[in-house]
């Protein structure tokens, strides 16, 4: 059985210390959500060929290196190998899945695909994964690499901990990333003429973390780009007033010692190391070309960041929170102070002349790893282009200064309440 565990993880809810069950749990949900998605469109799916499912590569020798999952289980990829004028092109993707952040959460998500590749399955290399022309143009020939995530701190964790029964939790995201990219320049990466870091969600966000990192192992004359797809988490207030998201990533930073990958300018002047964990810090000192995409109503923000459970009421987010054409328009006014807050600090990404970005109006988190919001006839469009067009143009310089910024919701008639959200 395929899973297409490229999407987040809800986390865990406040104020109910139960609610960390929640997150492990909806791990499968979403495995079957992702399954009943290809389940629908049958004809469909058989008329252009369903996305390729690619096997699963364990490292179990990155012991070694203290590179393990959760559970002390081996760190995982999945590799599609290039062909034609894309063999010495790679993608590397890293998986999202949210965070844990503390040791009942951690412990967990240990049972999970998550926190363990004993649970972890094939994957469908869909979207900019996908080795179809009419699907994704311009990488369809790349070689591609989707890096498992099961270290719940975005691969940049470096820890020990000790589960509730005494048994060991591994906090070793940044020795996960480390080994599987060695691994990777041993067979082939280290010969790429051109490559791309990309990840959505929690993947989106380790992809800023790691974007320059990755860049220096590459000779000078090699272009080397990232893409973060839906990492930019704000560090808000919620409808309460409190600042729930800053506490998640207060947990996952101190648990999982992130420290060394926080970029060092933020560290020097900031209060509290975590507020270099949010990418408004992160993309200041970023040197390599990248690109920013996100939605400015993005789904699961709104949902887990401006309107956790817990954060308000009764129900009264609740049909807001699933869908956005189910808001007030006093919730609407809320959601738009969100989208200005996002504009805000993605001044730094306009002002930097070999990025691009792409903020849609959409309802929707994880924009490039299915078909439908990638390129297809039901794509989010900016300036006439779909996802990929866009990324493209920019990735190959053929057009200059990709940055398209959407106006405000509901402005964008290309967005489709198919997407997934
Ligand atoms: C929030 O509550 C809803 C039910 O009201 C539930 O379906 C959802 O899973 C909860 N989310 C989280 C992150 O716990
Ligand atoms: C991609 O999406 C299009 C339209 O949304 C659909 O027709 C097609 O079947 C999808 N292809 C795959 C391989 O999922
Ligand atoms: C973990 O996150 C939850 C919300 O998801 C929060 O209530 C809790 O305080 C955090 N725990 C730690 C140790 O930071
Ligand atoms: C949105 O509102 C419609 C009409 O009031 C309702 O039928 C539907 O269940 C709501 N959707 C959600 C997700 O709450």
């Amino acid at each position: 059985m395929a899973t297409k565990l490229l999407q987040p993880l809800p986390v865990p809810q406040r104020r109910q210390p139960a609610g960390v069950a929640v997150a492990a749990a909806a791990a499968p949900l979403l495995v079957l959500l992702a399954m009943a998605f290809f389940c629908h469109s049958p004809l469909v799916a058989v008329a252009t060929g369903a996305p390729e499912l690619v096997e699963l590569t364990l490292l179990p020798d990155a012991w070694e290196k203290g590179a393990v999952c959760l559970d002390g289980s081996p760190p995982a990829y999945h590799l599609q190998r290039g062909f034609g004028s894309g063999s010495r092109s790679w993608l590397v993707y890293l998986q999202g899945g949210a965070w844990c952040n503390s040791t009942e959460s951690c412990s967990e998500r240990k049972t999970t695909a998550l926190g363990s590749s004993k649970f972890m399955e094939l994957v469908a290399f869909d979207g900019i994964l996908s080795n179809q022309h009419q699907l994704n143009p311009d990488f369809y020939d790349w070689n591609k690499v989707v890096i498992r995530y099961c270290d719940g701190a975005s691969f940049s964790g470096d820890a020990e901990g000790e589960d509730m029964d005494g048994t060991k939790l591994f906090y070793r995201g940044l020795r996960i990333w480390e080994v599987i990219i060695d691994e990777l320049m041993g067979i082939g990466l280290d010969e790429a003429k051109q490559a791309l870091l990309a990840g959505c969600s929690a993947g989106g966000l380790a992809t800023l973390l790691h974007c320059d990192n990755f860049r220096a192992r590459f000779p000078k004359q090699v272009s080397v780009k990232c893409l973060s797809d839906a990492g930019f988490f704000l560090d808000i207030k919620d409808v309460s007033g409190e600042r729930f998201m800053r506490s998640v990533c207060d947990g996952v930073v101190h648990l999982q010692n992130v420290q060394k990958v926080l970029p060092k300018d933020c560290l020097a002047k900031a209060k509290d190391p975590t507020e270099c964990f949010f990418a408004a810090e992160i993309i200041k000192s970023i040197s390599t070309p990248t690109f920013i995409l996100n939605s400015d109503y993005d789904s699961w923000q709104i949902g887990n960041v401006l309107a956790p459970n817990g954060s308000y009421p009764g129900e009264l987010w609740s049909s807001c929170k699933a869908d956005i054409r189910n808001c007030s328009s006093k919730q609407i006014d809320v959601l738009h102070g969100f989208r200005k807050k996002l504009v805000h600090e993605l001044k730094v990404a306009e002002g930097k002349s070999d990025w691009g970005l792409f903020v849609d109006s959409c309802f929707t988190h994880c924009q490039t790893p299915l078909n439908i919001s990638w390129h297809s006839p039901s794509s989010p469009r900016l300036g006439h282009k779909t996802i990929a067009e866009a990324v493209g143009d920019w990735y190959f310089g053929r057009s200059r200064g990709v940055k398209e910024m959407d106006c405000k919701y509901p402005c964008n008639p290309t967005c489709s309440s198919q997407l997934p959200t």
